[in-house]
């Protein structure tokens, strides 16, 4: 079993010095450690000939500054007392290594002015304190995955699109070092008898890696990065991902505590739909969210945030989302918010929704709403309660109202591909009609897929709990011969 983040594989070590600044937990620090007694190295003689190991004199001014920041860097490890230095708090270390490098630039003649030598001072504080050259990375919000297959090649996911990035990275060794100072702050180590490891960075960006031999190429890392700045209903109109007359209906759903799936594959968009959806939940309601990693940013005043805890290095301890489902029901919520129903779970998730917490959300890994559908009646079955098939139905048809199916298309665009209402059943069978899809007409010359969102011409049932509610969906919003 993997460590999917602290603690799943070991217990953290103790704390004795502040975490440093993307890292969930700081290294342990040896105990032994000197007192903080802060060598400063003498600063490099002028035309001071290159150390051996040094690459050639680059060409280019970004390079040579690369290159000083290589070298400084390892300058700073050799010279100064480094397990000192991370116990110094974050200012003072700065304003150390400030000092160390404003020398430096002088004695070197790097061309810099005030902010170039402040960005200098953070990356090599990056290297030393933080995640080195994925600083720069995790801290650009135009990005949301980081994918490194061997320290050569970096990509990074912009706009759904992934592009090839520079590496910074000056040798495996280097990547390395970062990787082992992320894992260290679960209490892992990777080497060779144990290659796969999952961690978290303080900032809830999900990290995997895979090293050699597994990564044959050299380490493999993933990371998920945690979006700060969730997209609200009215940016994901903005983005072509809605069309705005759907977006009133599904907030009015959600006011009117319509229960609500978000259907979709990895990466399509489910936790930020989930998330811009939960904006039109009453403020006056208790809302309790229940997440393995915990990601929504839920904006009313009254949020219990949950999250699940992976079994411990003995295999003892494991909160699972089914524990938490459970629990919840214990403590008054209004609507439970369910980040991803995953298994088990998915029993006491509807149970919920069937007693008094309409208006609960999850999402579901599935590909279009039939197949959401057959997903949580499979996930039913593994609470290994004696149900039939036709009464595990009879709960999701009772239960589950409305289906919003997202995906990623070949562009990188993400788009809400169908709304689904369920009506009950017919049988044994879970009737469901479409309101809304999106049509696929064809692709541009630059591989844009082309399409429109259109109504199907149904009008959800769902319609008269609107009203009341005091919510008037004009029915224009259903006609498919209006433009959307
Ligand atoms: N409509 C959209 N347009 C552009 N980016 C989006 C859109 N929806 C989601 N994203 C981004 O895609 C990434 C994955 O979204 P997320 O909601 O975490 O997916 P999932 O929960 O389905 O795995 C995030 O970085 C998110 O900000
Ligand atoms: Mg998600």
């Amino acid at each position: 079993m993997l460590g999917r983040f602290s603690g799943r594989t070991a217990a953290p070590p103790p704390q004795p010095a502040p975490p440093p600044p993307a890292l969930a937990r700081g290294p342990a620090v040896p105990a032994e450690a000197p007192p903080p007694a802060v060598a400063v190295p003498e600063p490099p003689k002028p035309g001071a000939p290159a150390a051996p190991a040094m690459p050639a004199p680059p060409a280019s001014p970004n390079e040579k500054l690369l290159d000083a920041k290589v070298r400084l860097h390892r300058r700073l490890i050799e010279e100064l007392n480094l397990a000192a230095l991370e116990k110094l708090p974050a200012d003072e270390l700065r304003r150390e290594i400030h000092g160390i490098i404003a020398q430096w630039v002088v004695a070197e003649r790097l061309p810099l002015n005030t902010k170039e030598l402040e960005l200098f001072v953070s990356e090599v504080m990056d290297e030393m304190t933080g995640l080195g050259p994925l600083e720069p990375l995790l801290k650009d919000p135009t990005i949301a995955d980081i994918l490194i297959n061997g320290h050569q090649n970096i990509f990074v996911e912009r706009r759904g699109m992934l592009e090839p990035v520079p590496s910074l990275f000056k040798d495996e060794a280097h990547l390395m070092r970062i990787i082992q100072k992320i894992v260290s702050a679960v209490g892992r180590r990777v080497d060779e008898s144990s290659p796969l490891c999952d961690a978290r960075l303080l900032d809830g960006s999900r990290f995997n890696c895979a090293v050699r031999p597994i990564g044959v190429d050299g380490p493999l890392v993933s990371i998920r990065k945690f979006s700060k700045s969730k997209l609200s209903l009215e940016k994901l109109v903005e983005v072509g991902a809605i069309k705005p007359q759907m977006a009133e209906v599904l907030a009015a759903a959600v006011k009117a505590r319509i229960t609500t799936i978000v259907s979709g594959g990895t990466g399509s968009g489910k936790t930020t739909m989930l998330n811009a959806l939960s904006a039109y939940i009453s403020h006056t309601e208790r809302l309790i969210t229940i997440e393995d990693a915990a990601e929504l940013q839920l904006q009313q005043p009254h949020v219990a945030r949950m999250e699940t805890r992976p079994p411990n290095l003995e295999g003892k301890g494991e909160i699972r989302q089914r524990d938490l489902v459970k629990n919840a029901l214990r403590m008054r919520p209004e609507r439970i918010i369910l980040g991803e129903c995953r298994g088990e779970e998915a029993f006491d998730m509807l149970q919920a929704m069937n007693t008094g917490h309409e208006g609960s959300m999850a999402t579901i890994h599935a590909n279009n709403p039939r197949e959401a559908i057959s997903r949580l009646e499979q996930m039913i079955g593994m609470a290994g309660l004696p149900m039939s098939q036709l009464s595990i139905r009879g709960q999701i048809s009772a239960a589950v109202r409305m289906i919003v199916q997202l995906q990623r298309l070949a562009d990188g665009k993400r788009r809400v591909t169908s709304v689904a209402e369920i009506t009950g059943m017919e049988g044994e069978i879970i009737q469901m009609q479409e309101i809304y899809k999106y049509v696929r007409t064809g692709t541009d010359g630059d591989g844009n897929i082309q399409g429109h969102h259109v109504a199907t011409g149904v009008r959800p049932r769902f319609l008269q709990e609107l009203v009341a509610h005091g919510i008037n969906i004009p029915g224009s919003y259903f006609d498919p011969s209006k433009p959307l």
